[in-house]
C-alpha cells in the first residue's frame, strides 16, 4: 500500500465503513474551464482522480464502489465530447485492466451496453471476463446508465417471466426485483458522494440508494483526493442510520 494511503487509513474505524459507496463524479467541465482548458482535459483529469480513489477503495478493502461515468442523458452532449468520452473509456480499459486484475478488483458495467461500439463492448466483455473470479472490491462503472431505465428493464424481465409462466405476479418481491437489477448480488448503497456542489441524484442508483446517506462537496471531481474520500467515509461512520425505524 502506498505510504500516503496508509497514513490516511490509519485513523479509520473499519467497522464503521460503508459496504457500498457510489460516486457522482461531477465538475470535470467546470474544472477545465476554470483552468482555461477544453472540457476534454477535465475528463482526462477525472480519470486520474478515479484511479486514485479506486486504489484507496482497494486499500480499504471496500466491498463495492460504483461510479457514474456516463448517463442515459449524456448522449445529448456535443458529438465531439461524447466521442472523446468513448475514447477515454476504451483507453482506460486498455491501460488499467491488468492493474485492476492484479489488485483483485471485480469489474462490472451497469447500464445498456448495446449502445456502445462493438470495439468498446468487446473490451468490456474481455475485462469483465478476466476479473470475473476476483474476490476484492466490486467495482461498477455505470455507463449509458439511468436508474429509471434499469428499473424498467428489470420490470420487463420479470414481465417476460410471468408471461412465460415461470413465476406468478405474487412471487415478485423486493428481493426478486433486486435480482434483476444490474447490481444483482451486491449490497445496497450506503453512501452516495457527489462532487462539485450539485445537490441532485441525477437518475443514479434510484433503487439501490433507498436508504443511502449522502455526502456533498464543492470540490470538483478532478480536484477530489483520497483525503477527502476518507473524510466522507469518516463522516459516514458518525451518521445515525435508522432505516425508517426509531433509535434504540
Ligand atoms: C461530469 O462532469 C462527468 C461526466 C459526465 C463524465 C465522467 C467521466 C469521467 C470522470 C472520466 C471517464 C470515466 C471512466 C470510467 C474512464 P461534467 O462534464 O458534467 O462537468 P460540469 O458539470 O462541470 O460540466
Amino acid at each position: 500500500m502506498a505510504g500516503a494511503d496508509y497514513d490516511l487509513i490509519a485513523g479509520l474505524d473499519r467497522a464503521k465503513l460503508p459496504r457500498h459507496v457510489a460516486i457522482i463524479m461531477d465538475g470535470n467541465g467546470r474544472w477545465a474551464s476554470f483552468h482555461g482548458l477544453l472540457r476534454s482535459a477535465g475528463h482526462s483529469a477525472g480519470v486520474k482522480t478515479l484511479k486514485k480513489i479506486l486504489t484507496t477503495a482497494v486499500n480499504l478493502n471496500l466491498e463495492a464502489l460504483t461510479v457514474y461515468a456516463f448517463s442515459t442523458e449524456n448522449w445529448k452532449r456535443p458529438h465531439a465530447e461524447v466521442d472523446f468520452l468513448m475514447h477515454l473509456f476504451s483507453d482506460y480499459l486498455e491501460r488499467e485492466k491488468a492493474e485492476m486484475h492484479e489488485k483483485n478488483v471485480r469489474l462490472r458495467f451497469l447500464g445498456r451496453l448495446e449502445a456502445f461500439s462493438d470495439g468498446i463492448r468487446n473490451q468490456i466483455r474481455d475485462a469483465t471476463e478476466l476479473m470475473k473470479n476476483n474476490t476484492g472490491v466490486k467495482f461498477n462503472i455505470a455507463a449509458n446508465y439511468g436508474g429509471q431505465d434499469e428499473i424498467v428493464r428489470a420490470a420487463q424481465k420479470l414481465a417476460k417471466k410471468v408471461a412465460a409462466g415461470e413465476i406468478s405476479p405474487e412471487d415478485i418481491s423486493a428481493e426478486i426485483f433486486e435480482s434483476e437489477l444490474d447490481t444483482a448480488g451486491q449490497p445496497p448503497v450506503d453512501l452516495v458522494i457527489r462532487t462539485s456542489g450539485e445537490y441532485r441524484v441525477s437518475n443514479f442508483l434510484l433503487w439501490q440508494s433507498a436508504y443511502a446517506e449522502f455526502w456533498f462537496t464543492d470540490t470538483t471531481w478532478p480536484e477530489f483526493t483520497p483525503e477527502e474520500f476518507v473524510k466522507a467515509l469518516k463522516d459516514f461512520g458518525q451518521r445515525d442510520r435508522k432505516f425508517g425505524a426509531l433509535n434504540k
